[in-house]
């Protein structure tokens, strides 16, 4: 198994580009089954999680090949099957897209149940009701979910749960939507960048989507869907992960290859702790180095504060002169990392869905260990202001949704190193 090693940094230094979006090239894949002509997604990230999507595709038949320039060939025209096994799905949940474009493509599906994680419960109640309303029938036995259907109808559809609107029940019921018989509405529909990437791709293959990027989805179902050649979005998470390092050790970073209009809710924070950000069309210039003021935020869908940024805004806040709380409203368990960051020394803990830091904290090395993908980068994050040589551990939470992060890092002057066991 993988670790690494970090350094306390000088302060980062450079030009960083931003690879495509994790959250955003899984949902375009699952599109490949809506179609039996070639789909060509480019600047398609090399990670575990877009691997593991490739494994559920090809195990129902998708062809699937590398791109010279990095992007991603999918063809379905050979794909008739119809399982998402227990082994693909519980290495990554969003396998369950397959679901929403099975069902209205083969009528047939049956695809394990994801189960829990550790970031929280993670229910898909949303998912299944969506699929019902259109038509399907939905049974589990034996942790699989079995869906039977025939053409499946536009429904009007509210898909609003307990903790607001769902992303993952957005896509998979656009993706059986696009091809239903007649209208669909999904109110409440998830309106991040992810969302109107995937109805910018629908689009481009003959689908009727409107209203991607507000809380309404129209949907006028078509009978067929063609190929189509697309570019995935950068990754706001992985660009805001980088903003926070060059505040965090005071640096100064150009992030380019991004899109600084996703990133508002981030950027904003940022500015208002006193952290110098110059935006371009596709460029973030971060500038650290005064004293960071301290905060309070609260996770919310976008356009509000990203839960997936929730951890490295921990590590953050260790630094800031003062106070900071840090509400968390999306995932109920997503706090594990805030144990971790105490190893350090931090002076951080949990009430109730809160976590409050008291900072400025001098944080000296640890061996950790990362509970999940977002909170692996808040404990390098924090390695790289903590005196000493850490130690980061189970970095294959990492590796499933940033790439190279620490070749991109080292490129900025980090001292971190990759060792394997
Ligand atoms: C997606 C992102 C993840 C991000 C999250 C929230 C992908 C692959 N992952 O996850 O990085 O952290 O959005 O921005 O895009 N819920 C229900 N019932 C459901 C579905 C969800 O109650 O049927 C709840 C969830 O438990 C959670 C909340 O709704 O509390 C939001 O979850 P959701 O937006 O669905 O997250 P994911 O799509 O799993």
């Amino acid at each position: 198994m993988d670790k690494f090693l970090v350094r306390k940094s000088e302060p980062l230094k450079g030009q960083i580009r931003v690879s495509g979006a994790k959250n955003s090239c899984l949902a375009l894949m699952a599109a490949s089954l809506l179609t039996d002509d070639p789909l060509e997604l480019d600047n398609a990230p090399d990670l575990v999680d877009v691997r593991t999507m490739t494994r559920v595709l090809a195990n129902l038949g998708v062809e699937i090949s590398r791109t010279a320039s990095g992007g991603l060939n999918l063809d379905s025209s050979r794909a008739r099957g119809l399982k998402a096994p227990y082994e693909l799905v519980s290495k990554m949940r969003a396998s369950y897209y397959v679901l929403g474009a099975l069902a209205t493509r083969r009528g047939k599906a049956e695809v394990s149940l994801p189960g829990g994680c550790a970031i929280g419960q993670r229910p898909i109640d949303l998912h299944l009701k969506g699929l019902a309303m259109l038509g399907a029938e939905i049974s589990t036995s034996g942790g699989y979910i079995y869906l039977r259907a025939n053409r499946l109808r536009g429904a009007r559809i509210n898909l609003s749960g307990r903790y607001g609107s769902s992303v993952g029940a957005t896509v998979n019921i656009m993706l059986a939507a696009v091809l239903a018989r007649g209208k669909s509405v999904l109110e409440d529909s998830a309106a991040e960048p992810e969302i109107e990437d995937l109805a910018h791709l629908l689009n481009s293959m003959g689908a009727r989507v409107s209203g991607a990027g507000s809380p309404v989805l129209e949907i006028e179902g078509v009978s067929e869907l063609s190929g189509a050649r697309h570019t995935v979005i950068p990754d706001r998470i992985e660009a805001a992960t980088f903003a926070v390092a060059a505040a965090l050790t005071g640096g100064t970073v150009a992030i380019t290859d991004c899109r600084p209009a996703h990133l508002g809710a981030v950027t904003c924070l940022l500015e208002s702790l006193g952290v110098n950000i110059e935006k371009g069309e596709t460029t973030l210039l971060v500038r650290g180095g005064t004293p960071l003021a301290p905060f309070r935020i609260k996770t919310e869908p976008y356009p509000g504060f990203p839960t997936d940024m929730q951890a490295q805004f921990c590590a953050l806040a260790t630094q800031a002169q003062g106070k900071s709380v840090i509400e968390e409203n999306i995932f109920e368990n997503r706090t594990l990392h805030v144990p971790e960051l105490a190893r350090f020394g931090a002076d951080i803990r949990v009430d109730g869905r809160k976590i409050i830091v008291k900072g400025p904290c001098r944080l000296s090395s640890a061996p950790v260990m990362a509970s999940d993908l977002r909170a692996s980068a808040a404990l390098i994050l924090a390695a790289l202001v903590a005196e000493g040589t850490s130690e980061i551990n189970r970095i294959y939470h990492l590796d499933r949704g940033y790439e190279h992060l620490e070749v991109k890092l080292a490129r900025l002057g980090a001292p971190i190193l990759r060792v394997s066991e």
